[in-house]
């Protein structure tokens, strides 16, 4: 089904009636998605024990009498087994998605993104549903030397116990569609922006610059270049792949085709806020440790399906910061 006003023009699996089940559904990525597969007149259960997921962003699904909310954990398997049963497809976003702290919780990791999706492709399995999207990273391929960094790039090396989690389960995917023909589809995103934004760069420098405009802390040297993807061209992306997998798995990197440095977006953010404080920098290329000082996915692959982004990483930027703006509680909540 082709949705008018979105960027990608590639016929897509007719969505009406599709029983979904959206673990992470409350989260910043995964509420996007909620609301959209509703709009495409999907029955959604979201699946989410609110770690950093807020019941504000499903204020719009909750008015819809084709969604239903389970709040529980990934890790109690018989929930989520009930949870799982009747579904056609999972769209597994539930994770730690935070890259930076990994090193202050090792378990974390491993727990809430490698096991927690061996959970949903036993619940999977156990129900009979054979259907996946998940939601993996560019972390996976550390500090890769081809950029663009295609999908085949080798990546042996990981820097992040986050990206080592996100490989881990990439590989259960995999496994999983091949020994019980699942359709799977891993997607790895470049970092996200847009509505409902609580992590990453936007948030803490506008949350830092709220209480002291004249000063500004960077992480690292200013001059990490990054790739950024506005969350609703995400949810299009991940409708227009979601369909490529037969009982096999697919993998596409969901990015743009430009990247910005630190500085940059450091200046737009600025800009906007009318401030013009003195930059402290850390120094060194990396903010923290597994940080990656250039991320520039090779979206070719996505591209081919005829998917383009709405918007460029400086509008992405500010429509964050907008929203953040006119949304403090979400500043205060974390
Ligand atoms: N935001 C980004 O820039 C980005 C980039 C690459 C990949 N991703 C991936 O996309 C997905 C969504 O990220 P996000 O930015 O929306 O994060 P988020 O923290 O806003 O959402 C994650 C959601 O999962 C829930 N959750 C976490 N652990 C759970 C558990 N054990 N059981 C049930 N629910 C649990 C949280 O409460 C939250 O609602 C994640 O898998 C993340 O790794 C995000």
């Amino acid at each position: 089904m082709t949705v008018s006003g979105h960027a990608s023009s590639t016929p897509r699996m007719a969505l009406a009636g599709t029983r979904a089940l959206v673990t992470g559904g409350a989260g910043f990525i995964g509420s996007h998605l909620v609301d959209r597969l509703l709009r495409e007149g999907c029955n959604v259960t979201v699946y989410d024990n609110f770690a950093t997921g807020q019941s504000e962003f499903l204020e719009q699904a909750k008015q819809s009498p084709r969604f239903t909310l389970t709040k529980a954990d990934l890790l109690d398997t018989e929930c989520l087994t009930a949870a799982t049963a009747n579904q056609d497809v999972v769209f597994h976003l539930a994770a730690n998605a935070d890259v930076r702290f990994g090193t202050q919780h090792p378990r974390r990791d491993i727990e809430q993104n490698t096991i927690a999706t061996h959970n949903v492709l036993e619940a999977m399995r156990a129900s009979g549903v054979d259907r996946i999207v998940f939601s993996s990273t560019g972390s996976v391929y550390g500090e890769p030397e081809v950029f663009p960094t295609p999908e085949s790039c080798p990546f042996p090396i990981q820097t992040s116990l986050y990206g080592a989690s996100k490989v881990a389960a990439e590989s259960l995917i995999s496994a999983y569609s091949a020994a019980f023909g699942m359709s799977s589809v891993i997607c790895r995103f470049v970092s996200i922006l847009g509505e409902r934004y609580t992590h990453g760069h936007v948030f803490d420098f506008y949350r830092n610059l709220r209480q002291n405009p004249t000063t500004i802390d960077v992480l690292g040297n200013g001059k990490q270049r990054k790739s950024y993807l506005y969350v609703e061209d995400c949810v299009e992306a991940i409708l227009t792949v979601m369909p490529t997998a037969n009982k096999d798995v697919k993998i596409y990197n969901l990015g743009t085709d430009e990247y910005c440095t630190v500085d940059d977006s450091l200046g737009w953010i600025c800009g906007e806020l009318d401030v013009e404080p003195v930059r402290r920098y850390a120094g060194g290329e990396r903010g923290w440790v597994g940080d990656s000082p250039f991320v520039f996915l090779d979206c070719q692959r996505l591209r081919e399906l005829d998917w383009r982004p709405s918007i460029g990483i400086r509008e992405a930027v500010l429509r964050t910061l907008r929203y953040l703006k006119a949304n403090q509680w979400v500043l205060d909540r974390r």
